[in-house]
């Protein structure tokens, strides 16, 4: 029981350093990569914003750079709360936007507090276990107003977690499947209001990943 226990401590601790030391090694990469909207990203973020008051914080789980989705929020006059377990990813965010607030932190051990008006978990939640998705998405949940909105992804597809290579580095993904992924928002009494493929999988490396932007009933 003892061994099973710190086996699966271990296999977590492996997961969150791996993705950690491999973001940090390439934020500078990502930073230059992510300098404008992918697919129809702008969109969903308008959909975010419209339901967000002006001056209104929107909480970022798993913020990277803060490029291009902080920059646009904060470019709508609207305030930005980042979390992010990449040191690298958050120094460079502090950079461009010195005037938000940014938390260096595991997004699993990260508890919201009310006072966010909309969040995001983009490209962000598929690098945790699956088990563990619905409870972190029902604490952002919780912590938003009646109306508020969340945007996140998730993989495109039914499969097993897997590790893959991104500018040499190693990283770790798990999803459930997009309509998992809806029925649990259903669970939680969010509505969904866009949810669709910004790739489709292509049977090989790429798992496809679909665009989700719901709303708490
Ligand atoms: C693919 S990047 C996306 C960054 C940003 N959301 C964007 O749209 O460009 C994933 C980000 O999530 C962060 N991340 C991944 N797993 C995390 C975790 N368990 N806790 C906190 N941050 C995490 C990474 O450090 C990285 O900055």
């Amino acid at each position: 029981m003892r061994l099973i226990l710190s086996q699966c401590l271990a296999n977590l601790s492996v997961r969150f350093l791996m993705n950690r030391n491999s973001y940090n090694k390439i934020a500078h990469l990502w930073n230059v990569a992510r300098n404008g909207f992918f697919g129809r990203e702008r969109e969903y973020l308008d959909a975010i914003l419209s339901v967000a008051p002006i001056g209104s914080t929107i909480l970022d789980l798993g913020c990277g750079t803060g490029r291009p989705m902080a920059e646009y929020i904060v470019s709508r006059g609207r305030c930005v709360l980042g979390v992010d377990q990449s040191e690298e990813m958050l120094r460079l965010a502090r950079q461009k936007l010195p005037h938000e607030q940014w938390v260096l932190s595991s997004i699993e051990s990260y508890e919201p507090v009310e006072g966010y008006h909309g969040a995001l978990l983009w490209d962000s939640l598929f690098h945790i276990r699956r088990t563990e998705h619905e409870l972190i998405v029902s604490k952002v949940v919780r912590g938003l107003p009646s109306g508020g909105r969340l945007m996140l992804t998730v993989g495109g597809s039914a499969h097993p977690e897997f590790t893959d290579f991104m500018y040499g580095e190693e990283f770790y993904y798990d999803s459930n499947t997009p309509q998992e992924t809806e029925t649990f928002l259903q669970r939680l009494s969010c509505r969904m209001v866009i949810g669709e493929y910004m790739n489709l999988p292509d049977g090989g490396r790429d798992k496809g990943r679909y665009a989700i932007v719901a709303e708490k009933i």
